[in-house]
Parts: C-alpha cells; structure tokens; sequence
C-alpha cells in the first residue's frame, strides 16, 4: 500500500530575537547594530512516513515540535529542508482556532470553511444541518466565535473538519478541551474514519488514548525522532524516559 505521508530529513529553525538595545541612548549609541538572534532548531532531520488508512500517533514533551511538524504536513509552514509528500485530500482543520474569524458567527464559519474547502453552495446546504447537529450548538449558531468557549470552538472546528471530504485528517489536542461526551463522540468517529480507510495524524498528551486508538507513534524530543513503533512500547519509553527523568 502507498505511503499516504511521507516525510524525509526535514528540518525546520525559528529564530528567537534578542534586544540588545533595552535603553533608548542606545539606538544613538549604536545606530548599526543589529539585533542577535538564537537559532531555535525545532525539528531536526525528521523522517518517517504513514501508511494509508492508518491512525498514526505523535507524542512528546511541551515544545518538542509537534505542532510545528502538523503545520509543516498542512503546508502552513515551510521547511529549510527535506520533503513532505502527502498524498490524498487534506482536511483543513488542524488546531483550534486556525482558520477561523472570530468576528464572524457560527452560521458564517461554517459556510466560509465549507466554501474555502471547495464545498459547492448546494452541497454546503446538504451538510449545514449535519455539522451543526454533531457540535449540538444550534442554540448558538448566530453567536459570534469571539463569545464561544474553548470547549465550544473545538465542538465546531471538528464537526466542520470531518464532514469536509478527506483522506488524511490533522488532529492537533482537539480532545484537551472537549467535555467528556464530546470526547465519546470523537471517539465513536475514530472507528469510523479507521472502517472508511482514512489516515489519521493525532498529536495528544493523553498516552491512554494514544494506546487505545493510534496503530503506531511517534515519539519527538526537542525536534528529534526519538522513537517509532507500537503504540504501548513507545508510550512505556516515554513515560520511563521522559516524564521520570
Ligand atoms: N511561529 C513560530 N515562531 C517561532 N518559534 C516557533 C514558532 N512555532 C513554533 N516555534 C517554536 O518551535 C518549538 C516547537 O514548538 P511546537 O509548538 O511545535 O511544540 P509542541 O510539541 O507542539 O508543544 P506543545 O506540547 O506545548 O503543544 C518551540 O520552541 C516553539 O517556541
Ligand atoms: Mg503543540
């Protein structure tokens, strides 16, 4: 079967600004002097690929590069090196929040991510009921998102994201916000995306769902491919490794 996500050496470098001109004198003292930078090397030679149809794993530590790989896979961000080859439809929805305006209510997110993600305005009818059903905020579908709790944002960004056509789905710690009966109907979609074939990328820091629903992880530290393999083996290292010490 073909890889649905290929990801070969890549690396990505942010740069940190440091200024060294605290005082206002300063800038007459030292009108050329620029300011420094620290090399910030979040993800380094990073390789690995994902099978199609498979529900793949990253774990790791606060600012061990996770997202910044999950925004790198959606073509958000660029790497200095390397290469990612994602094949199949990509869901738009990756984290909360991206993507969406929060000037704007519910109703009009909806349709502009439905739109944006090339739904036609017939087809967008068709779904509105749908996404809007599954979020169970119909109560508030003309209120604007700046008003919406954590919780309800995340309620909407993944109805949208899973009833948008897709083959591979980024999910960024959707579940960290989400009550525990949302959490029970993601869970229940989990089985479904795995029955329909589609590739699943599921960053978390709950290593008991990671167990439960992933095929294979990824563990990062500090930008670095630490481990890949069984789920239970690679959360075990961790645990041992990394959350010891
Ligand atoms: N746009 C950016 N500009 C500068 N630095 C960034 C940017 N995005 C990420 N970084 C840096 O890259 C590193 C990795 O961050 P990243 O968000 O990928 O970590 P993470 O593994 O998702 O962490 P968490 O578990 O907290 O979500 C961090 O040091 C972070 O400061
Ligand atoms: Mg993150």
């Amino acid at each position: 079967m073909a890889a649905a996500i290929e990801v070969s050496e890549v690396s990505k470098t942010f740069r940190i600004p440091h200024e060294q001109r605290t005082f206002f004198k300063e800038y007459f003292l030292h009108p050329f002097r620029r300011p420094s930078y620290e090399r910030n090397e979040a993800l380094k030679a990073v390789t690995f690929s994902v099978e199609s149809g498979e529900f793949f794993g990253v774990i790791g530590p606060n600012g061990s590069g996770k997202s910044t790989l999950l925004r790198i896979l959606a073509g958000i961000y660029v790497p200095d090196s390397g290469r990612v080859r994602v094949r199949g439809l990509l869901s738009p929805f990756i984290e909360l929040g991206v993507g969406f305006n929060p000037e704007l209510s519910a109703r009009d997110n909806i349709r502009m991510n439905g739109t944006l993600a090339g739904l036609t305005k017939r087809e967008l009818e068709a779904k509105f009921d749908d996404i809007l059903g599954f979020s169970e905020l119909e109560r508030f579908v003309d209120q604007k998102l700046k008003n919406y709790s954590s919780g309800m944002l995340v309620r909407l960004a993944y109805s949208i994201a899973i009833q948008i056509p897709f083959d591979v789905l980024l999910l960024d710690e959707v579940l960290a916000v989400g009550d525990e009966a949302f959490q029970e109907k993601c869970f229940a979609t989990f089985d479904s995306f795995k029955e329909e074939g589609k590739t699943v990328v599921f960053v978390s820091h709950a290593l008991d769902l990671m167990e439960r629903f992933c095929d294979r992880c990824l563990l990062l530290q500090s930008g670095m491919v630490q481990a890949l393999g069984s789920p239970h083996e690679v959360a075990d290292l961790y645990r041992e490794r990394v959350l010891v010490g």
